[in-house]
């Protein structure tokens, strides 16, 4: 069964054809209206979401796709004790493929040893968020093609999963990456191997002043509060990496600002109105991305059981 639970799985290739066809579904939304019509979604979110959950339940009903909301924990069975293997178990029940967002990292792995259906990783703790890196992928696409880029990804480098899986992925492309970060927050062992791995150009920085000027996009992320185990920790670094209209006076004109929101204070209003700003247009990006992406997976979970994929 096709899953996406890691960045690390996705090719070139997949991701080329992933937003390929979320060009297409942008330029012609009505040919992928009900194209997956009397099939089922289930969101499945054991955190807070606002994008991630209602871009799916938006995308999924304009490929015609009905979908079910498990709800919030204290009003499902999870909050009798319920384990996540038994819960998934039984949604597969209801639904053709399930969207997760757990606090546990390795949650949709588990998750998808337990089922059948095409599962989604929608953020797992401080993981990964693989559908938010494809979405990421498309805007930096749109606005500056994928290849021969500097990119700088600021903030909370350590629980930041959007970062993790941006940064895998940025792997497969000519991408220069530049961290900022606090020490306490640099990229956590694991992505660093993956990193490492793949021989990609990346350099460590703590702070943006010097590194701006060469940027294509900066990707500035939010400190992870709820991750800390140690509030006075958080207070430590929060408000350390701010920008505003400002700072990016040394940036080049053509620098996209990015960033998966929520934002708390990380990037000044007033940067909303400069055009570097992008973030919104990101956020809407997660309607033709996650359309082209439940598109793909439901087609391949239908030819895999044999049935006639007629487009
Ligand atoms: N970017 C993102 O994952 O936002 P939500 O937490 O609102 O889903």
């Amino acid at each position: 069964q096709d899953h996406l639970i890691t960045a690390t799985q996705l090719s070139r290739d997949d991701i080329e054809a992933v937003l390929d066809r979320a060009r297409e579904v942008a330029a012609d939304p009505e040919a992928y209206a009900d194209r997956h019509a009397g099939t089922m979604l289930a969101l499945c979110f054991f955190e807070p979401s606002t994008r991630t959950r209602m871009s799916f339940d938006s995308a999924a009903k304009r490929l015609g796709i009905d979908t079910i909301d498990m709800g919030d924990v204290d009003s499902s069975s999870v909050s009798k004790g319920e384990s996540l293997a038994d819960t998934v178990r039984v949604i597969e029940g209801y639904a053709d493929s399930i969207v997760l967002r757990h606090p546990s990292e390795g949650a949709a792995t588990l998750a998808a040893e337990f089922v059948d259906v095409p599962v989604i990783n929608a953020g797992d703790g401080a993981g990964q968020h693989p559908s938010q890196t494809l979405l990421d992928l498309h805007t930096i696409r749109e606005n500056h093609g994928l290849d021969d880029l500097t990119v700088g990804i600021m903030g909370d480098l350590k629980y930041g999963r959007t970062v993790h899986s941006l940064a895998t992925a940025l792997t497969n492309f000519d991408a220069r990456q530049h961290f900022i970060s606090p020490e306490s927050l640099r990229l956590p062992r694991s992505v660093r191997f993956d990193l490492h791995e793949t021989g990609a150009q990346v350099r460590e920085h703590d702070d943006l002043e010097a590194v701006l000027p060469e940027l294509d996009v900066l990707y500035v992320t939010r400190i992870q509060k709820e991750r800390f185990p140690d509030e006075n920790e958080y207070h430590r670094v929060a408000g350390e990496y701010r920008i505003d209209a400002d700072t990016l006076e040394a940036a080049p004109d053509d620098l996209t600002v990015m960033h998966p929101l929520p934002r708390v204070d990380e990037i000044a209003p007033d940067v909303d109105d400069t055009d570097h700003a992008r973030y919104f247009e990101q956020a809407h990006n997660g309607i033709p991305v996650r359309m082209a992406l439940l598109d793909t997976l439901l087609e391949n979970a239908e030819a895999d059981e044999g049935m006639e994929v007629d487009r």
